[in-house]
């Protein structure tokens, strides 16, 4: 089969958070099974992307209204990350630091997808499946269906895998002149509460949705920032499927980012070794149990109560406990974390920023790691706790619900069901008097590392649904 993934996010190349780990590992996984995966993303200004060789395979312009931005598709020459690498190289709108927050944003992606479509259009072969990921390629099953000079691509199934409901690439219709023709009659299907609605217009018009895990799926049907009507009216073409984890990149065994390799045999020398590492980066006594967070800092992660619940758990604890966090987003939620310095030096530390080498010695090195997640699509972070024995805390939410199973009820981690300052606090304190249960807890660590969440057992998942959409074309 030959399968496109397009998608705004692919890890190595370009990472702001579980996105690009999923784009950047599930078509490696494809491509072993003898699928030709290609995955689409634009060309940033990140370093993959100067420290590789690209060769350009076509050219030409994109046409946004009255703008006309020239655009080359590069591939990467050697196919170093397991599948055909494209990037589409637009030098105006592009080839900046960032992936995502700046004010033309809209102008950007819309001409990503744009690019994309006329570059696979020009093509001699059409794909089997075009599988797009979230609100920034929304539009494209849209184009497929309903743009003149994409008729070609009429009858190729597409795929909208949702990974997050609450970003949907909402904009008005004063832009609608920016979509290349289309029969206007059609014009309804982008709107959605009165805009329109890239994620709306790929729900609607893609051949099959997925969503990041089964559990996520039952709840956007309640709740999905005003999406909830039209994910129970698409059901029937609907699955969630959870997520993988790529056990090459995560694996504490062959990590080259912590201090001591590890396996389910020497799982407290291991841990202990980047525990002490951390331990001695960031001013912690590695005697006490340390607990971690490790993610964007906004309100759909409960990153908003973390400042209040880790003083109220130091000071109740009598400072018995360290944490640790990594991350950033929300500046008043930085500053908030960053006024703990003052009161727990000693107990607390934080890194306020991205790096993606600190996270996996945090992975191996904590003994806990928080989710307190309002909402939680899948979760990466609870599958890569548990790959290098640590143990999840986590709100049961979304995908974390799927996967993380209280230690009341014979299962992986600790749970908890409000998004709330004392649910947390009461979730730690449980988690200390597992800490000094050590068989309890060496148990557990066996038990999350022994979990297999790879990528090869879920991939299947994807394909069985291809093959389900390309019968009935
Ligand atoms: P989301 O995609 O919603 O942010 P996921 O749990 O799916 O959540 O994935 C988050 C990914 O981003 C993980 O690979 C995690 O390690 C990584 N990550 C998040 N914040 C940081 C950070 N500040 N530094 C390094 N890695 C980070
Ligand atoms: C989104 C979700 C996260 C999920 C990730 C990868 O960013 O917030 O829960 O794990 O996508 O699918």
């Amino acid at each position: 089969m030959e399968i496109f993934h397009i998608s705004a996010e692919c890890y190595p190349v370009a990472k702001v958070g579980g996105l690009a780990d999923v784009v950047g590992a599930l078509p490696k996984y494809q491509s072993n099974e003898g699928h030709n995966v290609r995955v689409v993303i634009p060309c940033y200004d990140t370093k993959f992307i100067k420290e590789n060789e690209f060769e350009c395979v076509h050219w030409g312009h994109v046409k946004l209204g009255q703008f006309n931005f020239p655009f080359s598709v590069l591939k990467e020459k050697k196919d170093i990350l397991g599948f055909e690498l494209y990037v589409i190289e637009i030098l105006e709108l592009f080839d900046r630091k960032e992936v995502y927050g700046y004010e033309d944003d809209i102008e950007r992606f819309l001409s990503f997808q744009i690019a994309t479509l006329d570059w696979i259009i020009g093509r001699r072969d059409t794909p089997d499946i075009i599988n797009c990921h979230d609100h920034h390629t929304g539009l494209i099953p849209f184009m497929m269906l309903y743009v003149n000079k994409y008729e070609r691509l009429k009858n190729t199934p597409t795929v909208m895998t949702i990974h997050s409901g609450l970003y949907q690439g909402v904009f008005g219709f004063d832009k609608l002149y920016y979509l290349p023709e289309f029969d206007l009659a059609h014009f309804t299907i982008l709107e959605w509460g009165g805009a329109i609605n890239s994620l709306a217009a790929g729900i609607k018009c893609a051949w099959f949705v997925t969503t990041v895990s089964p559990n996520y799926l039952n709840e956007i049907n309640t709740s999905s920032n005003g999406l909830e009507s039209l994910f129970k009216s698409v059901r029937n073409k609907s699955k969630g499927i959870l997520n993988g984890i790529d056990i090459k990149v995560w694996n504490p065994n062959t990590d080259q980012f912590i201090p001591a390799n590890y396996s389910v045999k020497d799982i407290e020398q291991g841990k202990n070794a980047s525990k002490e590492r951390l331990c001695a980066l960031f001013e912690l006594d590695p005697t006490k149990p340390l607990f971690s967070f490790i993610g964007r800092l906004l309100y759909e992660k409960g990153a908003d109560l973390l400042p209040e619940a880790l003083a109220m758990a130091m000071t109740e604890n009598n400072k018995s406990i360290n944490v640790l966090i990594l991350g950033s987003g929300n500046k008043k939620i930085e500053n908030e974390l960053d006024d703990l310095l003052i009161d727990y030096k000693g107990n607390y530390n934080n890194f306020i920023g991205y790096n993606e080498e600190l996270s996996h010695l945090i992975y191996a090195g904590s003994d806990f790691l928080l989710m307190p997640s309002r909402v939680e699509p899948c979760g990466l972070n609870q599958m890569y706790a548990f790959r290098y024995g640590t143990i999840p805390i986590v709100r049961r939410t979304g995908g974390l619900k799927d996967t993380v199973i209280d230690i009341g009820d014979n299962g992986n981690g600790i749970c908890n069901d409000q998004a709330t300052v004392e649910d947390i606090c009461s979730s730690i304190t449980r988690a200390i008097l597992l800490y000094e249960d050590k068989r309890k807890l060496n148990a557990l660590r066996k038990m999350g590392m022994d979990m297999d969440h790879s990528w090869s057992s879920v991939c299947k998942e994807y394909i069985e649904v291809y093959q389900l959409i390309i019968k009935k074309k």
